[in-house]
């Protein structure tokens, strides 16, 4: 048992005896007084805390932008943590160059997590085009300067081939492995790294925080100021890791990040991708992961409608032995599920398109990045000859748990796609739903927008709509 943190700070290696549940952003500030990293918002909405995250994947050192204020010291384990002050060297990083050179900061309060953001991008993807430039910034809100000469200065840098990130040697990670457990002021942090270890802990200590990306749960722990006395990561275990592709199916282990769902799903399913490239922002995708949306069972949660139209399976996994179920039957009522207390979520598996399928889900949000589902709607069909043979419809943001909407389906059922189609559709999902009203909606006029969706999704299948600014 280890009873400090061990990782790499701007290329130095820490030794770091601190709470595993104090937020990176507060240690930063507090412990080492790198303050260039900002507090904003404290729960993962403005990217003024950003910093970068290294890990060795497939023999070379990858870096992704991450939220440190809701990212806790256990998560940097083994890591490698870049903040805005080790970016420069004897000169300043390309990207801090061009955003003086273009003008691109005035109070300068969001520009380290702007620049940190670029970085991250200027590292992976060379060929940046406007598109992952403006999907790079999502995460990222600046109130005065506007955002046209930070794209400028983005642009500059992927014109003139990207630049690296300074961080540490491959090689200087064999002895940087994650410890199994790290001990220290009274608080607990277990990092197994495979699914039987995960599960004896899960049996053993059902009070302890069950922690996968921790986009959700450090939230509420930046917000309420509260202490996790004891967390089980999953970020380590093999198989929660784990994708697999079989001729019928796509895998992902409940630890799989949505980056990483994204590029594998991006080709077979595009309207799903759009959807998950709206999901937060880099720094959220980063870390959120597709079992954690599925675990925190919020009504609101984006992976779920467009899992249960997909036809998603969910594993469920205990020392007892494993069960698989429709995801839709995994939610019972609100942030109520069917995972017993020493279950966990194993995996999600989703068929690959079938013949005559077509697939889309839409987003209605008050900002189009960044912003949580005021309605999130899942429309999938397979026909035949024009015919719809087999139709899955689910919502989000229409009542207490993401829901499937079998009234609807059946009345598309042996029929072409036509208006009247549409509109009994339409009628079948306005009546399927009493939501609620809160601030991102009246429960009228959410009822009114998941009924157009359908009238949407047929002029989509028509021809005559095309996403909105789609990526
Ligand atoms: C700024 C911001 C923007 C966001 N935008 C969106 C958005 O657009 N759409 C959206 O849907 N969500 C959004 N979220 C919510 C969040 O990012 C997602 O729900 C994410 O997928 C959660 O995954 P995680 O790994 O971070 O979960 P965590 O926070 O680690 O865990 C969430 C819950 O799931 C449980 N859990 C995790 N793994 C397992 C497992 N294997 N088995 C059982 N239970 C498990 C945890 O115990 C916890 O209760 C946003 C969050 C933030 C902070
Ligand atoms: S302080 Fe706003 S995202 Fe972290
Ligand atoms: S420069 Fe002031 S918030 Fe961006």
């Amino acid at each position: 048992m280890a009873n400090s943190i061990r990782f790499f700070l701007n290329g130095q290696k820490q030794d770091v005896v601190v709470r595993p549940d104090t937020t990176v952003l507060e240690w930063l500030r507090s412990g080492p007084r790198l303050t260039g990293t900002k507090e904003g918002c404290a729960e993962g909405d403005c990217g003024a805390c950003s910093v970068l995250l290294g890990d060795v994947v497939d023999g070379e050192i990858r870096y992704h932008a991450a939220n440190s204020c809701i990212m806790i010291m256990g998560q940097i384990d083994g890591r490698a943590l870049v903040t805005v002050e080790g970016l420069k060297g004897k000169t300043l990083h390309p990207i801090q160059a061009a955003m003086v050179e273009n003008g691109s900061s005035q109070c300068g309060f969001c520009t380290p997590g702007i620049v940190i953001s670029l970085a991250g991008l200027a590292a992976s993807n060379a060929t940046a085009d406007d598109h992952a430039i403006h999907d790079a910034l999502a995460g990222n809100l600046c109130r005065c300067t506007g955002y046209r000469p930070i794209v400028e200065a983005a642009r500059k840098v992927v014109e003139e081939g990207g630049a690296s990130i300074p961080g540490p040697a491959v090689a200087a990670f064999a002895e940087m492995q994650p410890a199994d457990e790290i001990a220290a002021f009274g608080a607990m942090f277990h990092q197994p790294r495979t699914l039987d270890d995960l599960l004896r802990l899960r049996r053993d200590r059902p009070d302890a925080v069950l922690l996968a990306g921790g986009t959700d749960l450090g939230v509420a722990l930046a917000d309420f100021h509260g202490d996790w006395d004891e967390v089980i990561s999953t970020a380590h275990v093999r198989e929660l890791r784990d994708t697999g592709e079989t001729p019928t199916h796509l895998t992902f282990g409940a630890a799989v990040t949505w980056e990483e769902v994204l590029a594998r799903v991006a080709s077979l399913y595009p309207s799903f991708a759009t959807l998950i490239r709206r999901f937060g922002s880099t720094q959220i995708r980063s870390m959120g992961t597709v079992g954690g949306n599925i675990g925190t069972a919020s009504p609101i949660g984006d992976g779920p409608p467009a899992l249960i139209a997909l036809g998603a399976e969910i594993e469920l996994a205990s020392l007892d032995g494993r069960r698989v179920m429709p995801l839709e039957d995994f939610f019972l009522d609100y942030r109520k599920t069917a995972l017993k207390p020493d279950e966990v979520i194993a995996s999600v598996r989703i068929p690959r398109p079938a013949a005559g399928q077509d697939f889309r889900v839409y987003k209605i949000s008050k900002r189009y990045d960044q912003d949580i589902s005021t309605v999130c709607g899942a429309f999938s069909v397979v026909r035949e000859d024009g015919i719809v043979i087999s139709a899955r419809i689910a919502f989000g943001g229409m009542a207490a748990i993401p829901k499937r909407v079998r009234e609807a389906e059946a009345v598309l059922i042996g029929r072409q796609l036509d208006e009247e189609a549409g509109r009994a559709c339409a009628a079948a999902i306005r009546d399927a739903f009493s939501p609620l009203s809160d601030w991102r909606g009246s429960a009228q006029y959410r009822r009114m927008v998941a009924a157009n969706l359908a009238e949407r999704f047929r002029r989509d299948l028509s021809g005559e709509m095309v996403e909105v600014m789609a990526l």
